[in-house]
């Protein structure tokens, strides 16, 4: 466990908001916007739910009286999605509501199939009533993806997009890497012709390069879209593309409850455990 720990710093900004608003200005100072998520998910409980609620509220006054540069990242099974739905709509539009006072954003991660559908339904709620304060993620290992892509393009609404970090049966996801990337290049695509400030969210080298000069080729400004980059992966590349010019965000994950967002980390890929220990060593 120990072991674990010491990797997961790598990879989680720290357990306290004081943590995370330090890896935050570290990260602004080098002209890198984030977005700060209070790790938690699978919450059954109330109350639970309700106070996971009011640290996301406390947090946006904690990004505005630190004056940084973040918005938040949520999952919707921490807010309680698994408890109600309208529960969860009124528990999370409390988050919401305090982002458009403090002139803020939230973004909806999304999690596993089992809840894509409910997680889109509640996102559709707040968007409508909060449609410059929330945005949500789709992700690209999913054959629905491409529908959910025009259905949020048609609706305005900014995408964050992204392979897919859970495991996925293969009557509903692509299995093959370069199947996935494929798809995710053509819904990259499409959110670059006809989306609102869509987020690119991949280290997958291939697929930045192609975002770049697919975007170059269709002369579609830098202001028009970002890339985003989990903390503490790939580094040098989230600060390269800073400096040339791009909009770059990084997710800043802080909390306690670490433990399934690093699991998720490593076994993303069969490489990630040699992956991480090359990493751990670079910069
Ligand atoms: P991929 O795994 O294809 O690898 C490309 C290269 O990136 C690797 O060779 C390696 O160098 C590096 N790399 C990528 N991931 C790594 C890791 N975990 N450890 C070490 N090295 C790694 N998923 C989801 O289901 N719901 C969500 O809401 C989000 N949100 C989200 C936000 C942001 C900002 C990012 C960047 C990603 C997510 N994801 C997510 C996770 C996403 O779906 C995906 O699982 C990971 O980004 C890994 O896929 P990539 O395309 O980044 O790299």
């Amino acid at each position: 466990m120990k072991f674990f720990t010491f990797l997961a710093r790598r990879f989680v900004a720290g357990e306290t908001v004081d943590k995370a608003m330090k890896a935050v200005k570290k990260l602004n100072d080098k002209n890198i916007t984030c977005t700060l998520d209070i790790l938690g998910e699978d919450v059954t409980n109330k109350k639970e739910a309700e106070k996971f609620a009011d640290d996301y509220i406390s947090l946006l006054d904690e990004i505005k009286k630190h004056k940084v540069n973040s918005g938040v990242s949520i999952k919707l099974t921490m807010t309680g999605l698994r408890i109600d739905k309208d529960f969860c709509i009124k528990n999370t539009e409390r988050i919401v509501k305090k982002a458009k006072q403090n002139k803020n954003f939230v973004r909806i991660d999304m999690e596993g199939s089992d809840v894509t559908d409910i997680t889109l339904d509640v996102f559709k709620a707040l968007y409508k009533k909060y449609p410059k304060h929330v945005g949500i993620v789709l992700q690209a290992m999913l054959f629905r993806a491409e529908k959910d892509v025009k259905d949020m393009n048609k609706m305005k609404a900014t995408v964050r997009l992204c392979k897919g970090a859970y495991k996925e049966p293969k009557n509903i996801a692509y299995k093959k890497m370069t199947d996935i990337r494929e798809n995710f290049m053509k819904l990259t695509k499409m959110l670059l012709d006809k989306g609102v400030y869509p987020a690119i969210a991949t280290h997958d080298k291939l697929l930045i390069n192609a975002s770049l000069d697919y975007a170059k080729k269709k002369k579609i400004s830098n202001d028009k879209y970002e890339f985003q980059m989990l903390y503490g992966i790939q580094r040098a590349m989230q600060e390269k593309l800073a400096e040339d010019g791009y909009n770059m965000r990084v997710y800043v994950p802080f909390g306690t409850h670490w433990f399934p967002y690093f699991y998720r980390r490593l076994r993303e890929r069969k490489e990630n455990v040699l992956f991480i220990l090359k990493h751990f060593f670079q910069k």
